[in-house]
C-alpha cells in the first residue's frame, strides 16, 4: 500500500468559515428574522450556536486545539447599526472581544462584513435593488473597519452576492422586496458597487489590508452534452450566475443575460479571489421554469449526493474552479473561502474532504497561488431556509441543550492542519473507500 503525504505550502490557511446570522442566535433586528418569523424557514434561528451569548469562545477553543490558524466570520450589521442614524458600541466591543479572542489563540482573523442578511431600515427600503444601499454599506464599513483593525487586516465585503441575488429575487427562497431577473441583475450590480467602495474605504483606512469577495463558483454542465438547448441554456446560467461579477473586476463591465452594466470604478478592487465550492450543476431547458430564464438545475444521475440530496460530491469542480480563477485572473491570490457537506451521520464528510483536498493540493502543485481553506463548517448552525435540516459542521450541535459533540471529520480536519497536508494513513483511517483513487498504486 503506497504512504505518502500531499503537502500544502507553508503558511498555508486552514480554518472554518460561519456567518453572524447563522451562529450568533437572538439577532432580531434583520430580515431574516422577520422572514423566519413569517414562516417563510423549515425552522427559526433561536439561539443558533449561542456566540452572542459568549459561546464562542469554547468554539475557538475547539477550532485552535485542532490546529486550526485561522477563522472566516461575519459581522452582523444590523446589531452594530440598528438604526440608519444610530450606531451599537456595544455590539462593536462584543466583535472586538470575538476578534481578540482568535488572536489570542493564534489564529488570524477573516471577517466578512456582509453575509446574506440586511437590517431591517434597509430592507423596509428594498435594500440593494437601491443604489442608495451602497452609500449606507460604505458607512458601515467605514465605522466597523475603523473599530476593528487593530485585530484583522483581512476583509471579505460581501458574501456570494451571486446566490443572494438568484436565491432572493429569482426563486424566492430567501427575502426580497421584489422579483424577477431583471432585479437581480440590478442588485448584483449595485453589490459589485457596494464592494467597490467598501474595497476603497478600507483601503483608505488601512493601508496593509488584503480586501477581496467570496463567489460561490458553481461550475454548470448541460444535461445532455448533445442537446445544444441544454447547451445554451448552461451557458445563460453560467453567464449570470458564475462570471458576470468577477469578471467586471477585470473590465469594469458587467455583462449579463439581460443586459451590461457599466461599473468602471470596479477594476482591480481585489487583492486576493475568495471562492466557495460546494457542487457541480447539472442544467436543462425547462419551458415550465420562465423566472429562471427557462433553465432547470440539478444533479447527474447516479452522483454521490449528501444527506438530504442539497448537493452531489464533485471534488472535481473545485479543481475546474481554481483553473477558471487562474486563468482569468493570473497571478491574483485565490483563497477557498468556504467548502464543506452537509452530513448528519458524518459518513460522507470525511471522503468529500480528502477528495477535495486533493483536488486543492493538485492545483496547488501548478504553482497555482492557493493561499487558504475554510471548511463549511465548525458547528452545525442555521442554514437559511432549510433551518437546522442541514448538518454542516465538524462538531454536532443538540439545539435543545447547546451540547456539542465532536464528529469524526475533527479528528480528520486536525490531523490535516496539524500535518499541513493530507496523508495515506489520514485516508486509510478515515475513508478507506477512496483510498485508490487518492492513492493509486
Ligand atoms: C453558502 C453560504 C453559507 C452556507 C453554505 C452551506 O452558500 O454562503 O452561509 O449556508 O452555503
Amino acid at each position: 500500500m503506497p504512504q505518502a503525504t500531499y503537502h500544502f505550502p507553508k503558511g498555508f490557511l486552514w480554518g472554518c468559515a460561519t456567518a453572524a446570522h447563522q451562529v450568533e442566535g437572538n439577532n432580531t433586528n434583520n430580515n431574516w428574522h422577520r422572514w423566519e418569523q413569517e414562516g417563510h424557514t423549515a425552522h427559526k434561528s433561536g439561539l443558533a450556536c449561542d456566540w452572542w451569548g459568549g459561546r464562542w469562545r469554547e468554539d475557538f477553543d475547539r477550532a485552535a486545539e485542532t490546529g486550526q490558524n485561522t477563522h472566516r466570520l461575519s459581522i452582523e450589521w444590523s446589531r452594530i447599526q440598528p438604526e440608519p442614524d444610530r450606531w451599537d458600541e456595544d455590539a462593536l466591543d462584543k466583535y472586538r472581544q470575538m476578534l481578540r479572542g482568535l488572536r489570542e489563540r493564534g489564529m488570524t482573523p477573516m471577517v466578512s462584513l456582509h453575509h446574506f442578511t440586511d437590517p431591517l431600515w434597509l430592507y423596509d427600503n428594498c435594500g440593494w435593488e437601491k443604489e442608495e444601499a451602497v452609500t449606507y454599506f460604505e458607512k458601515f464599513v467605514r465605522k466597523s473597519v475603523e473599530a476593528l483593525k487593530e485585530y484583522c487586516s483581512l476583509w471579505c465585503t460581501i458574501n456570494e452576492p451571486n446566490i443572494y441575488a438568484l436565491m432572493g429575487y429569482v426563486t424566492g427562497e430567501f427575502p426580497a422586496c421584489n422579483h424577477g431577473v431583471n432585479k437581480a441583475m440590478q442588485v448584483m450590480a449595485n453589490m459589485l458597487k457596494g464592494h467597490t467602495a467598501a474595497y476603497q474605504t478600507i483601503h483608505e483606512i488601512q493601508p496593509e489590508a488584503r480586501v477581496g469577495f467570496a463567489w460561490q463558483y458553481r461550475p454548470q454542465t448541460p444535461r445532455h452534452s448533445w442537446s445544444p438547448l441544454d447547451q445554451v441554456m448552461t451557458k445563460i446560467r453560467y453567464a449570470g450566475l458564475n462570471i458576470a461579477f468577477p469578471t467586471a473586476i477585470a473590465t469594469g463591465v458587467m455583462k449579463s443575460p439581460v443586459g451590461n452594466f457599466r461599473i468602471p470604478q470596479a477594476r482591480g478592487t481585489m487583492d486576493y479571489l475568495g471562492l466557495n465550492y460546494y457542487s457541480v450543476d447539472t442544467v436543462w431547458f425547462d419551458l415550465g421554469n420562465p423566472k429562471e430564464l427557462f433553465t432547470r438545475a440539478g444533479f447527474a444521475d447516479g452522483a454521490d449526493m449528501s444527506g438530504t440530496g442539497f448537493l452531489a460530491n464533485i471534488p472535481e469542480g473545485i479543481f475546474n474552479m481554481l483553473k477558471w480563477a487562474v486563468r482569468s485572473f493570473p497571478k491574483m491570490p485565490i483563497i477557498i473561502t468556504e467548502n464543506g457537506v452537509e452530513d448528519s451521520t458524518d459518513k460522507m464528510r470525511p471522503r468529500y474532504l480528502a477528495q477535495h483536498l486533493h483536488q486543492v493540493w493538485r492545483a496547488v502543485n501548478f504553482n497555482w497561488p492557493i493561499k487558504g481553506y475554510y471548511h463549511w463548517s465548525l458547528i452545525d448552525n442555521f442554514e437559511w431556509e432549510r433551518g437546522w435540516n442541514q448538518r454542516f459542521g465538524l462538531w454536532a450541535l443538540d439545539i435543545t441543550n447547546q451540547k456539542r459533540s465532536k464528529r469524526l471529520s475533527a479528528d480528520l480536519y486536525a490531523e490535516i492542519c496539524k500535518e499541513n497536508g493530507l496523508s495515506s494513513e489520514m485516508v486509510e483511517k478515515y475513508c478507506p473507500e477512496v483510498f485508490e483513487t487518492l492513492f493509486p498504486g
